[in-house]
């Protein structure tokens, strides 16, 4: 009883002071708190790129040295891409044994979808609607993350987004808030495990807050200006989900969100994530993000940015150097408030002392395990498993999929065929080059009675992270014995797509067709043998309007990880039947683009006068090429029966009869989307609401039912304010966005 006593007393005092329990820790981390100096409670604020000298004798000059001397007097509080056990203990001793506190370092670094062993990229995983795949996904991550002695991931990154030519798309869950919030409590639940303090999960960061997915134009790191009804509605829901699973950090944004520079947005981190969320976790700024306030035009200058920052509840400072410079004096002069010093300090030394690293700073510094945990069969078969269910089957004009047979003589085009290291994606930093399973290895794990001709390359040279991919948009060699392998051939499997450094961060692109000479070269192959199947690798949605006009066969294999190969391989010759369904929608063409499902109606969504005052262009239609939800199996599913029980005052529920009407065993993604025709503010004209992703058998049929409580129906007002209100509700259950039996309720 003292304990409840306690700590009601503690909520009255301070709302920023953290509603710590009343445990040991807490009167641990004040105790250390009351020993530290100004400069030391900075310190733990200040957050370094590693470098490579820190583990030898002291770097003689430059930045090394700086950041040397600064880990010795303990000015830093973090440290992030430290790459191995070995490096992590002699940086995290550098710190112990020669700082006057010796307060350990939490080591972080982007294991976004695995670390040695790739899983396919985020946007690929969020395919599978598979939450329990992408959970495991993440556990995998985490334990080969934590196996090379880092505490904290950045991830997962919960953007929502609607922009295909935004290179990021790749790293999130696509376009619904609904689907988004559930994959970011899974992967939350992944990379954080039960038990931080555990040397095989990591601390995870929902990233990055907010709105960064909206930037204008599709263009990386530009102007976000959006409307409080979508931040709320649209943008915030993944955060709020994430925080609700318990996740350790937040990662501010490098966008203005409506003239303020997200990471000095006090609205976003202290009224919304440490208020209303009452979230106890830490904020981090993205890389640079700080410094870059003034480059926004909200601050003259670098301390002024640190100041900005600090009471905005940016509670760590990324490779700005703002903190460690100008924080101190902003305190002595009383610019800004030592209590925030105090509040950030606390949050951060609070996920040391969960993560272990005061009980032994060395925890996850073990050689043997880092060996047998990244090389690791387990984990390829995990890869592997992920990597089937997030194929997504586009096209099977005549069931040309699944393939008849390795005899079969099949004619591979492609450089991507061949490529082992863009199936790795973008963020693969833990990860080497050339360890991906290629489609050619993979085809020949089954013996394929194949040839295999490059085509024109789709890239030239050697691209890496931080250098821009260059497009070979000239040179032909190789379009005829490409065309003449396909002449030869009885099917051509064609790998089109982008080379994996082409989405990803600072990667925006303005034409989402197939870059290079891939169309003319898919064009040249069906001139002489139209029997294709066109295999996609990319990290973004493709407007390929040709291509599902002509080829017969179309799979998205998005960028599939370390095992890509075999994976497709599988899908093709039918050993594993297809069960992916699109996370974003794909366009018809870039013009369409920002394209999403859950649009609004408009006041002239129909062409009822017959003439041209509507919403429409006079050159595209308005549809997808493919739709949010879509995605097909090498068999068939029917809905029927759709029913809906409103008896209940507090729920209404949904139900449905899938049935297999194919023959062979597939998994269905039965979705449920509902729209309020009348409300206060307009309301999307579907709203996806529940998902289920179920197997069936030849012949078996299963009922799926839904339901659907205020939390579904309502919505937030502008103002945040979230309501449920009265009125008839429409329903829509079925495959995707755009079909699907329909019924309607209403609610009192
Ligand atoms: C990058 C990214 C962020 C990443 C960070 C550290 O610029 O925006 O997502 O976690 O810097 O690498």
């Amino acid at each position: 009883m003292i304990r409840f006593y306690f700590t009601m007393v503690l909520v009255c005092i301070s709302p920023l002071l953290i509603c710590a329990q009343t445990t040991d820790m807490d009167a641990k981390i004040r105790e250390l708190m009351s020993r530290m100096t100004l400069a030391e409670k900075v310190g733990q604020m200040n957050q370094y790129n590693g470098f490579y000298e820190a583990t030898g004798p002291a770097p003689a000059a430059g930045d090394a040295r700086l950041k040397y001397e600064h880990l010795t007097s303990g000015k830093v509080g973090s440290v992030l891409n430290v790459r191995g056990v070995d490096e992590v203990r002699e940086m995290q001793k550098v710190v112990v044994e020669n700082s006057r506190l010796g307060i350990p370092l939490i080591f972080a670094s982007d294991v976004i979808h695995g670390y040695k062993t790739l899983a396919p990229i985020p946007l690929a995983e969020a395919a599978s609607w598979d939450l329990e795949a992408i959970q495991q996904s993440a556990r995998m991550a985490a334990t080969e993350g934590a196996a090379t002695g880092l505490n904290w991931t950045f991830a997962p990154m919960v953007d929502i987004y609607r922009d295909a030519r935004w290179g990021r798309v790749m790293e999130g869950a696509g376009e619904d808030p609904f689907l988004g919030s559930k994959i970011a409590a899974a992967r939350v639940r992944g990379f954080q495990g039960d038990d931080l303090s555990a040397t095989n999960t990591l601390l995870a960061c929902a990233k990055h807050f907010a709105g960064y997915g909206f930037a204008e134009a599709g263009r990386d790191y530009n102007t976000v200006d959006v409307g409080t009804y979508t931040l709320h509605n649209v943008i915030l829901p993944p955060f709020k989900a994430a925080a609700e699973a318990g996740v350790g950090t937040f990662m501010n944004a490098f966008n203005i969100l409506n003239g303020v520079p997200a990471t000095a947005d006090a609205f976003l981190q202290r009224d919304i994530l440490k208020g209303d969320w009452n979230f106890d976790g830490f904020v981090v700024s993205d890389w640079g993000s700080i410094k870059e306030i003034a480059f926004h035009g909200a601050a003259g200058d670098l301390k002024e940015a640190a100041r900005r920052a600090a009471i905005a509840g940016s509670d760590m400072d990324m490779e700005s150097y703002a903190y460690v410079k100008h924080l101190e004096e902003l305190v002595e002069t009383g610019a800004v408030d030592e209590a925030l010093i105090d509040d950030a300090v606390y949050r951060i030394l609070k996920a040391k002392f969960e993560l272990g690293l005061f009980d032994d700073p060395y925890a996850y510094c073990d050689n043997e395990r880092e060996e047998e945990l990244l090389y690791n069969e387990k984990h390829q078969e995990i890869a592997l498993d992920m990597a089937k269910r997030s194929i997504v089957l586009l096209k099977n004009e005549d069931d040309l999929l699944p393939l008849a047979g390795n005899d079969q003589k099949v004619a591979v085009i492609g450089q991507l065929a061949n490529d082992k290291t863009s199936p790795l994606g973008s963020w693969r930093i833990g990860s080497d080059d050339g360890t991906a399973v290629s489609v050619i290895e993979g085809l020949a794990a089954y013996e394929v009675n194949m040839s295999y001709a490059q085509g024109p390359a789709l890239w030239r040279g050697n691209p890496s992270f931080v250098t821009e991919v260059e497009v070979n948009e000239s040179d032909r060699s190789g379009m005829e014995e490409a065309v003449a392998a396909a002449k030869e051939a009885e099917v051509v499997l064609m790998v089109l797509g982008e080379h994996g450094f082409m989405s990803g961060e600072g990667r925006s692109r303005t034409d989402i067709g197939l870059p290079g000479l891939q169309q003319e070269l898919l064009e040249a192959v069906h001139a002489v043998n139209p029997n294709i199947v066109l295999v996609l690798m990319n990290g973004r949605p493709l407007a390929l309007p040709w291509a599902a006009e002509n080829i017969p066969a179309i799979i998205e294999a998005w960028q599939l990880g370390s095992q890509s190969g075999n994976a497709i391989a599988q899908v093709l010759y039918g050993d594993y039947n297809p069960s992916g369904h699109l996370p974003m929608s794909f366009p018809r063409s870039v013009g369409q683009v920002p394209l999403y499902y859950n649009h609004f109606s408009t006041g002239r969504p129909t062409n009822q006068e017959n003439n041209v005052f509507w919403t429409h262009y006079i050159d595209e239609k308005n549809t997808p090429l493919f739709p949010f939800g879509y995605g097909l199996s090498y068999t068939s599913f029917a809905y029927s029966a759709l029913q809906i029980d409103d008896t209940d005052p507090n729920a209404v529920e949904v139900s449905v009869v899938v049935m297999n009407t194919g023959n062979r065993t597939g998994e269905e993604v039965v979705q449920l989307y509902i729209h309020d025709p009348a409300a206060t503010y307009a309301r999307p004209v579907r709203e996806l609401k529940g998902f289920e992703k179920i197997e069936l058998s030849a012949g078996e049929a299963q009922t799926v039912t839904f339901r659907l409580t205020p939390k579904e129906l309502g919505y937030y007002q502008p103002d945040g304010t979230f309501v449920t209100e009265p009125g008839t509700f429409n329903v829509q259950v079925g495959p995707h966005a755009l079909e699907g039996l329909q019924g309607s309720f209403e609610w009192e």
